[in-house]
C-alpha cells in the first residue's frame, strides 16, 4: 500500500435538523472552529488541487510527481466529503454565513486568476503547514472520538486530519523543489494562516449570536473567547516560520498509524 493512498469513504450525512453547532466535545469555541474549517476547505481545497496540478509539469522528480498527483486525489475527496456535510450547517439558517461563504469563493478564484505559480504553491504550503500541527494534536487527543462528539462529522474530521498527515510532506517538498525560497515561504505562510483564522472568526461572529437566541447561552463566544482561540493556534503558525521548519521531522505515533489502517479497512475503495 501506497503511504498516500487515496481512500473513497462513505459517510453518513447529517441532516440540517440534527446538525447541533457545539459538536465537538460539547465545546462551543471548538466546535465552530472546526465547523469554520469545514466550510474552508470547501473551496480552499480545490484551490490546492488547481495550484499543485498548474506546476506539476516542472516536476522533474517521478517520486514527488507522484506523491503531488495523490496529494491532490486526498483533497479532492475531502472537499467533496465536506460539501456535503457542510450543506446541513448552511442549511440550519445563519444571515450572511452564505455571503461570506461566496466571498472566500471569490478569494480563491481571484487568486488562481491573478497571482503566480509561486504565490499559490507558497499557500498551499503555508496552508499544510498549519494544519499537518493541527491534525497531530487533534488526533493525539482523541477529541473526534469522543463521547460527546457528534459521531458523522468526527468520523469525516478524524478521516481527513489521518490523510492530512498521510500527505503531510508533500506541499513542502514541491515548494523546497521549485523554489526553496525562505523567505517567501514564511511569508506566505503568514498570509495562509492569517487567511484561515479571519475566516473561522467570522464564522463564529455569526453563528453564535444566531444559535444563542435559538438554544441557550452556552452557545455564546465573545470576543475573549476568540482572542484565547487565536492565542491557542498562534504557536503552531510561529513554528512554521523558522528557517529550520520540515515536515519530515514529524514522529507519526503508532496510534495514527492504526488509524490510517483501520480507515483503509473501512473505505469504499482504495488506489
Ligand atoms: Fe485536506
Ligand atoms: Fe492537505
Amino acid at each position: 500500500m501506497h503511504p498516500i493512498p487515496v481512500r473513497k469513504m462513505a459517510f453518513e450525512i447529517p441532516a440540517a435538523e440534527d446538525f447541533d453547532p457545539k459538536w465537538l466535545v460539547n465545546n462551543i469555541v471548538l466546535s465552530y472552529a472546526v465547523t469554520g474549517i469545514s466550510l474552508y476547505v470547501a473551496y480552499l481545497e480545490p484551490f490546492l488541487v488547481k495550484s499543485l496540478r498548474r506546476v506539476l509539469d516542472q516536476v522533474t522528480d517521478e517520486t514527488l510527481r507522484e506523491n503531488v498527483d495523490r496529494f491532490c486525489r486526498q483533497e479532492a475527496q475531502h472537499y467533496m466529503q465536506h460539501e456535503r456535510f457542510n450543506e446541513a450547517i448552511l442549511q440550519r439558517g445563519y444571515p450572511g454565513l452564505r455571503e461570506r461563504f461566496d466571498r472566500l469563493k471569490a478569494d480563491f478564484d481571484g487568486y488562481l486568476a491573478t497571482r503566480g505559480d509561486k504565490w499559490c504553491v507558497g499557500f498551499v504550503e503555508g496552508f499544510e503547514a498549519y494544519t499537518t500541527q493541527s491534525a497531530l494534536k487533534s488526533l493525539n487527543s482523541g477529541v473526534f472520538d469522543h463521547p460527546r462528539t457528534d459521531r458523522q462529522f468526527g468520523q469525516l474530521f478524524k478521516w481527513h486530519m489521518t490523510e492530512e498527515i498521510e500527505h503531510r510532506n508533500v506541499a513542502f517538498d514541491i515548494y523546497q523543489h521549485l523554489y526553496g525560497d525562505y523567505p517567501f515561504r514564511a511569508k506566505m505562510c503568514w498570509i495562509a494562516q492569517t487567511h484561515i483564522w479571519r475566516f473561522i472568526l467570522d464564522c463564529m461572529k455569526i453563528m453564535s449570536p444566531v444559535d444563542t437566541a435559538r438554544f441557550d447561552d452556552s452557545y455564546r463566544v465573545t470576543a475573549v473567547h476568540r482572542a484565547l482561540a487565536v492565542c491557542a493556534v498562534a504557536p503552531m503558525f510561529v513554528k512554521t516560520y523558522s528557517p529550520w521548519y520540515d515536515p519530515h521531522h514529524y514522529a507519526v505515533p503508532e496510534t495514527i498509524a492504526q488509524i490510517s489502517t483501520e480507515l483503509t479497512a473501512a473505505a469504499e475503495s482504495v488506489s
